[in-house]
C-alpha cells in the first residue's frame, strides 16, 4: 500500500468523487435532517459492497473495513449543510432555497467515501480495523457528541482518529495543523433583557430595554479589551438583536444572541461567568431584569495529539513536498470533532482549496464560498493514509 499509489488512484477516480460531492452541494439538508445524505452514503458503501451500521445519532453511518479486531482507528466526516442561500455561479448550485453546502462537509463526506473506495481495494492488507464516521449536525448540533455517547468509539476501542476540513487560506495541494489546541472551545450566548413597554412618548412610565440592550452590548466589549490577560485568547460577539415592532411603541423586551469561544473549556466558562454578571448589574442599572442562558453543548477545544500530528506531518510531506505541509496557528472557529479528540488521540487536518483562477478564495459560511475540486482526490488519498499509517503506527508500537 505505498502512499503515492492512494494518491494517484484517488486522481484517477476523481470524477467519482467530484460526482458524490456535487449531488450532495444540489441537496443541501441541515442538521439531524440528513435523510438524502445519508441515504446516499449507504448506497455508496453498498455498492463498494463495505458493510455498515445507520441510524446513529439519528442520521449517522458508521461502516468497517479490515480485521475488525485492534488496533480500531476512524476517520470521520460530517454530513451537514447551513442555513445559508446560495449565491455562487457553479452549475452544481443548491436546488435548496436558503440552504447550503457554505462549509464543505458535502466535500468531506465525498473524501470520506473516496478513502473508503481506495481501502476497500486493499482491505485484506490491512493490519486492524477502519472504522468510517459519517456524522450529522455538525454545525452546532453536537453530532459529534452524539456519535461519542452512542459508542462508535468502541468494539473494537478507537485508538486514533482523523478529520479532514477544507481550507480556504490554504491554496490547494497544501494542508496544515499543529500540535495542540487547534481549534477553540464555543458555545451559544442567549440574553433576554426584560423592561416595562409603553408610549414611545411617554418613556418616564416604561422602562426601556432597548436603551439597557445597546449598555449591555457596548459593556460586553470590555471583557475581551480589560478583564481578559492580553496574552490569552477569547471572543465575545453578539451577532443578532431582536426587539420591537412599531416607531412608537417601547417594547417589553429584546433578545440578543451572539457566541463566546476561549482556546480552554475553563477560560470559556470564566468568559460565561463574566458575561453573565455583567449583563445582569448593567440591566439592574437600568432598571430591567435580564435573563443570560447558554443553550445546547459548548464544543470543548480542538486538540491534537503531537505525536499523531508528528506522524501525518512525515509522510504527508513525502506525498504532498515538504513545502505543502503547514504547521498553522489557532483559530477560533469551533468543531464537534473535539468530542472525539476528548477520549482518543487524533488529528484535524486543513486542507487547502484555494485557487484564485478559479474563483475558490472566500471562507466558509459565505453565500459565495466555493471549493477548488481538485483538492477532493487529495483529501481521499490522505484519509486513506491517515486509517494506514496509524495503524501501522499502532501495530509496531
Ligand atoms: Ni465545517
Amino acid at each position: 500500500m505505498p502512499y503515492q499509489q492512494f494518491l494517484a488512484d484517488a486522481r484517477s477516480q476523481s470524477s467519482w468523487i467530484v460526482d458524490i460531492r456535487r449531488q450532495l452541494h444540489r441537496f443541501p439538508e441541515v442538521m439531524y435532517e440528513e435523510m438524502k445524505t445519508s441515504q446516499l452514503v449507504r448506497d455508496t458503501l453498498d455498492e463498494l459492497g463495505i458493510s455498515y451500521q445507520s441510524g446513529i445519532a439519528e442520521t449517522g453511518v458508521v461502516a468497517t473495513l479490515g480485521t475488525g479486531e485492534s488496533p480500531c482507528v476512524a476517520l470521520r466526516a460530517d454530513m451537514d449543510a447551513l442555513p445559508i442561500h446560495e449565491e455562487t455561479d457553479v452549475p452544481f448550485r443548491s436546488e435548496v432555497d436558503g440552504k447550503m453546502h457554505a462549509c464543505g462537509h458535502d466535500c468531506h463526506t465525498a473524501m470520506l467515501l473516496g478513502a473508503a473506495k481506495l481501502l476497500r481495494e486493499c482491505e485484506s492488507e490491512l493490519p486492524g480495523t477502519v472504522r468510517f464516521l459519517f456524522q450529522p449536525a455538525e454545525e452546532g448540533g453536537a453530532g459529534g457528541k452524539r456519535m461519542r455517547d452512542e459508542g462508535v468509539l468502541e468494539n473494537p476501542n478507537v485508538e486514533r482518529i482523523f478529520g479532514l476540513h477544507v481550507w480556504p487560506p490554504l491554496p490547494t495541494g497544501t494542508i496544515g495543523s499543529r500540535t495542540g489546541t487547534f481549534l477553540a472551545a464555543a458555545g451559544e450566548l442567549k440574553i433576554t433583557i426584560h423592561g416595562k413597554g409603553g408610549h414611545a412618548a411617554k418613556p418616564h412610565y416604561c422602562v426601556d430595554p432597548v436603551v439597557a440592550s445597546a449598555k449591555v452590548i457596548t459593556e460586553l466589549q470590555t471583557i475581551i479589551s480589560r478583564n481578559l490577560d492580553p496574552l490569552d485568547s477569547g471572543v465575545v460577539s453578539i451577532t443578532a438583536i431582536h426587539g420591537g415592532e412599531a416607531y412608537n411603541v417601547i417594547p417589553e423586551t429584546v433578545q440578543l444572541s451572539g457566541t463566546i469561544r476561549a482556546l480552554t473549556m475553563e477560560r470559556l466558562q470564566w468568559l460565561q461567568d463574566r458575561v453573565r454578571s455583567l449583563t445582569t448589574q448593567v440591566a439592574a442599572a437600568n432598571e430591567c431584569e435580564a435573563t443570560v442562558d447558554f443553550p445546547g453543548n459548548a464544543y470543548p477545544p480542538t486538540v491534537n495529539d503531537g505525536g499523531v500530528w508528528d506522524s501525518v506531518q512525515e509522510f504527508a510531506g513525502e506525498l504532498l513536498g515538504r513545502d505543502a505541509v503547514h504547521e498553522v496557528p489557532p483559530v477560533m472557529g469551533g468543531e464537534d470533532f473535539a468530542f472525539y479528540t476528548e477520549q482518543v488521540p487524533g488529528c484535524f487536518v486543513a486542507l487547502g482549496i484555494r485557487n484564485e483562477e478559479a474563483g475558490c478564495t472566500h471562507n466558509v459560511h459565505h453565500p459565495l464560498f466555493k471549493v477548488d475540486e481538485d483538492a477532493l482526490p487529495i483529501g481521499s488519498a490522505l484519509h486513506a493514509c491517515f486509517a494506514v499509517q496509524a495503524l501501522r503506527d499502532l501495530s509496531d508500537a
